[in-house]
């Protein structure tokens, strides 16, 4: 199975995670034993518009164990831009993706390891297909939401993460007789908030799939009140809509649209209707950073092993994934196509349903 020597290319790309410097190193080390060469290229697809393209040397050497209980990517990566639809200073937008192509062809890799989400592994494959580059992708998000794969790195650190917000709410929010409310991220499904939710003992949990009455939600606030509880902990992910359908966005610097704010909204609107005092934490980043959690490790570096072992088989256009307690690879084309949002009739829903939380609907009454 080693076949000739390699020079492989590794890159990550879209927004960071928990567990990408694990996978690095994974590949990495599997490489090394096949005695390939390993090529990172800084700041995802972007770093290949360098002349010459921005580049890492990866060896064992580069990779110790350190590496892999580290928060980020050693390699930085980027979540604007697609080099299809590039902005110009001037405002116009142009097709890069030659660029791109040139820069990845400078390299003289065999082929390309791209670590990402939905958005940037349709981007690289789009890139792929275009320029004939042999591609494996490695599935990466918070916000779990890559179809064909149970799970995606970085996922399990985040909902560690959240369950530990509402574990540290939790007592402040009985000492002081107040509803707590935990907004936490997920741009379009709800994974990380019914997980989190759930494991840390939310009351509530609103999610982008469950369309919710907020009178429903503040009687079950003050149902819980009225047994004798005095506090009661609210999740709601970061994609919810307002009861009048619109989303809450925030503008950044460059003019980067991304969600966040509803919290603060439906946080409102529950210390109106239940007349108690409300808090609202946003989490935001502090779910993506820090040391990634022993699953995300585990499933970092055996998407890393795999990835190398497909490329040694000459099997390309694939993504490894994991179902079944196993790494198994998919295509990448119906991978990206197939967007996995929270099943509302899936085992999470109703283990939430089952334990008497709140989602905001109709479908816990008796
Ligand atoms: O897709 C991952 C994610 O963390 C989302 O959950 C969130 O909406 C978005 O990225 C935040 O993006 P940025 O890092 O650009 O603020």
């Amino acid at each position: 199975m080693t076949g000739s020597p390699k020079r492989i290319a590794l890159l990550t790309s879209g927004g960071d995670c928990a567990g990408l410097n694990a996978a690095l190193r994974a590949v990495v080390l599997r490489a090394a034993a096949l005695g390939w060469e390993v090529v990172g290229i800084k700041q995802g697809a972007h770093g290949l518009m360098g002349r010459p393209p921005q580049t890492l040397s990866l060896s064992v050497q580069s990779v110790d164990t350190i590496m892999m209980r580290q928060g980020g990517t050693i390699l930085g990566t980027t979540n604007k831009g697609n080099p299809f639809s590039w902005p110009m200073p001037d405002g116009s937008v142009r097709d890069l993706s030659q660029d791109m192509l040139e820069g990845f062809r400078s390299l003289n890799c065999d082929a390309l390891i791209g670590i990402g989400g939905d958005g940037s592994l349709n981007i690289l494959q789009r890139l792929a297909t275009l320029g004939n580059i042999p591609l494996v992708g490695i599935p990466k998000t918070i916000d779990n939401d890559l179809g064909l794969t149970e799970t995606s790195i970085g996922f399990d650190t985040a909902v560690a993460v959240a369950t530990e917000a509402l574990d540290r709410l939790q007592p402040t929010a009985a000492s002081h007789d107040r509803i707590m409310l935990l907004e936490v991220m997920g741009r379009d499904a709800g994974h990380i908030a019914l997980a989190a939710g759930i494991a840390g003992g939310a009351d509530v949990i609103l999610i982008p799939e469950i369309p919710y009455d907020i009178q429903r939600v503040a009687q079950h606030i003050k149902d819980i009140r009225g047994q004798g509880r005095n506090f009661a902990l609210v999740v709601v992910s970061e994609a919810v809509r307002t009861q009048e359908g619109g989303r809450m966005m925030n503008e950044f610097y460059g003019g980067q649209k991304r969600l966040g704010g509803i919290g603060h909204v439906i946080g409102a609107q529950i210390a109106e209707l239940c007349q108690a005092e409300t808090r609202v934490t946003v989490l935001g980043h502090v779910q993506r950073g820090g040391q990634p959690s022993a699953q995300d490790r585990l499933i970092a570096s055996a998407f890393g092993v795999h990835a190398v072992e497909l490329i040694a088989a000459g099997k390309f256009n694939r993504m490894v994934a994991w179902s079944n307690r196993q790494v198994i690879d998919v295509p990448l084309a119906e991978a990206v196509k197939h967007y996995q949002k929270v099943e509302k009739s899936g085992s999470l829903v109703r283990t939430a349903r089952g334990l008497g939380i709140c989602l905001g609907d109709n479908s816990n009454d008796p």
